[in-house]
């Protein structure tokens, strides 16, 4: 038999038994609020950085970016260069073979990783390699020579940042394949240097010529020996270069090593009639064209692919040249890289100059750069049948080839006038509901505040007649 709960009906209690009760309870919720309350653990969402050495490029940087990239787009036409663009992901064996393995770049800097395809592939360090590929991959060696390019890039260095120094960087480069004549490295040059003067930075230029292979064998005999007798005072990376890729050691930049290279043999007085007549050429070419340039017998650059000619940009301060470091770009001849990537033996020139140390440069020289386009409009509305019809008188000013922008949100109008004088604009189209009714809007100019009122349906012939657009 199932237990049955008799209920206790209309039985009062006493009354101390309800003050009995009053004061429990009171006591329970006493010490309920006495309690501490047990707060949940809640994860903070955790924020990201960029990675060390890379850097987001934001909107107040853009005039700088856009000011740069289009004038050195603009130069590269003129020289008759044209726009090529390679993918950032390359195999590993690319730069490995064209930059050299025992080149810093190679050695310690590169990003590569093993895909999911087992590939070993890489970002890339620098893109000459990557053009030079291409040019090969695409058989442009049946085009009318030189082929002449230009692009416009990231390349990736897994270097120590420091100023002026990144872990992801962007290059304007030139590569001219197919024209051994010295005319093309000192065009090359001019180039460089009538940009950047156009862009108001002077800058010293440093060139040496490292020879051909067959030159440069006596030499590097030559360099050996001389560095053997100083072995002990060489850094680790440098003992190995001793052995392995004795041009390496004047390009070292520890401390202790930079001061050998003052009485290390020169190149120059080791280079073939082939090279020498070159070398000369070339700085025939630059005196003839005014170019100042300072002859640097120990400049080797940092990649193994160059032969005879190579040179460096450096800022000219008053206070001096800058150290080697910080140069705003550099290049060179590489007449065995064609075939040593595939290809015939194609001669062939270049130079990459880096985008942030010109930015650098430029703004710690105050030089004024062209504020971006402003918007030609402002369209304000009122109310919502007017965010609808201005939603697409917005596309029909657009399409005319004005920059127009317009608050998003419900904003009143002095908040919207406020946008459009911070947008900095002419002028401002208002179109609240009485226009609506009416089939007109307001033109307001917003300097010295005058308004008129427009039929609505001509708004994009009114509007051409008070801007010129370029
Ligand atoms: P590079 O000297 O290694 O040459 O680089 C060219 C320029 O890129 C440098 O002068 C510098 O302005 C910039 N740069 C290099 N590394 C960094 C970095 N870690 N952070 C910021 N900027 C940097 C080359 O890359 C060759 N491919 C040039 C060339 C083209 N030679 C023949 N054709």
């Amino acid at each position: 038999m199932p237990k049955i709960k008799l209920k206790m009906k209309n039985k009062k209690p006493a009354k101390e038994d309800i003050q009995k009760m009053k004061k429990e309870k009171a006591a329970k919720v006493q010490s309920k609020v006495e309690q501490p309350i047990k707060e949940k653990k809640i994860k903070a969402p955790r924020s990201f950085q960029t990675l060390k050495g890379m850097k987001d490029i934001l909107a107040s940087e853009n005039k700088y970016w856009e000011y740069v990239k289009t004038k050195a787009k603009n130069f590269a036409l003129n020289y008759g260069y044209e726009s090529i663009e390679t993918p950032i992901l390359e195999e590993t064996a690319l730069f490995n073979r064209a930059v050299g393995n025992e080149t810093d770049i190679v050695s310690k800097e590169m990003f590569s990783f093993v895909d999911q395809g087992e590939e070993n592939v890489c970002l890339r360090p620098e893109a000459t390699a990557s053009v030079v590929r291409s040019y090969v991959q695409h058989g442009m060696l049946n085009l009318p020579q030189p082929v002449k390019f230009f692009y416009f890039g990231p390349m990736f260095r897994y270097d120590r940042p420091q100023a002026g120094r990144l872990r992801m960087f962007h290059q304007i480069g030139l590569e001219a394949i197919g024209e051994e004549s010295p005319i093309i490295d000192a065009e090359i040059i001019f180039f460089v240097y009538n940009f950047l003067k156009d862009l108001g930075l002077k800058t010293v230029i440093e060139i040496n010529s490292i020879g051909c292979p067959k030159c440069r064998e006596a030499y590097k005999t030559k360099l050996i020996n001389y560095y053997r007798d100083r072995k002990s005072g060489l850094c680790e990376d440098c003992q190995k270069r001793l052995v392995k890729n004795p041009l390496r050691l004047l390009d070292c930049k520890e401390e202790g090593c930079q001061a050998y290279k003052e009485d290390a043999p020169q190149i120059v007085d080791w280079l073939c009639d082939e090279c020498k007549n070159h070398f000369v050429g070339v700085l025939e070419y630059l005196d003839e064209s005014g170019v100042i340039y300072n002859l640097n017998p120990r400049l080797v650059r940092g990649l193994d692919y160059y032969t005879k000619t190579v040179f460096e940009f450096f800022p000219d301060n008053a206070d001096g040249v800058e150290k080697r470091q910080d140069a705003l770009g550099g290049g060179g001849r590489y007449d065995g890289l064609v075939e040593y990537l595939g290809g015939r033996p194609t001669p062939a020139c270049g130079v990459a100059l880096g985008l942030e140390r010109i930015i650098l440069k430029l703004k710690e020289n105050n030089i004024e750069i062209p504020a971006l386009r402003k918007p030609d409009i402002f369209l304000a509305q009122l109310g919502e049948q007017a965010r609808k019809k201005s939603f697409i008188l917005i596309e029909e000013l657009r399409k005319s080839g004005f920059y127009v922008v317009h608050s998003c949100s419900k904003k009143g109008l002095k908040k919207q006038l406020e946008m459009a004088n911070k947008d900095g604009v002419k002028y401002t189209l208002i179109l609240g509901q009485k226009e609506v009714i009416d089939g007109t809007i307001i033109v307001r100019e917003m300097e010295g505040g005058a308004q008129e009122i427009v039929d609505f349906n001509k708004t994009v012939q009114e509007m051409k007649k008070k801007i010129i657009l370029q």
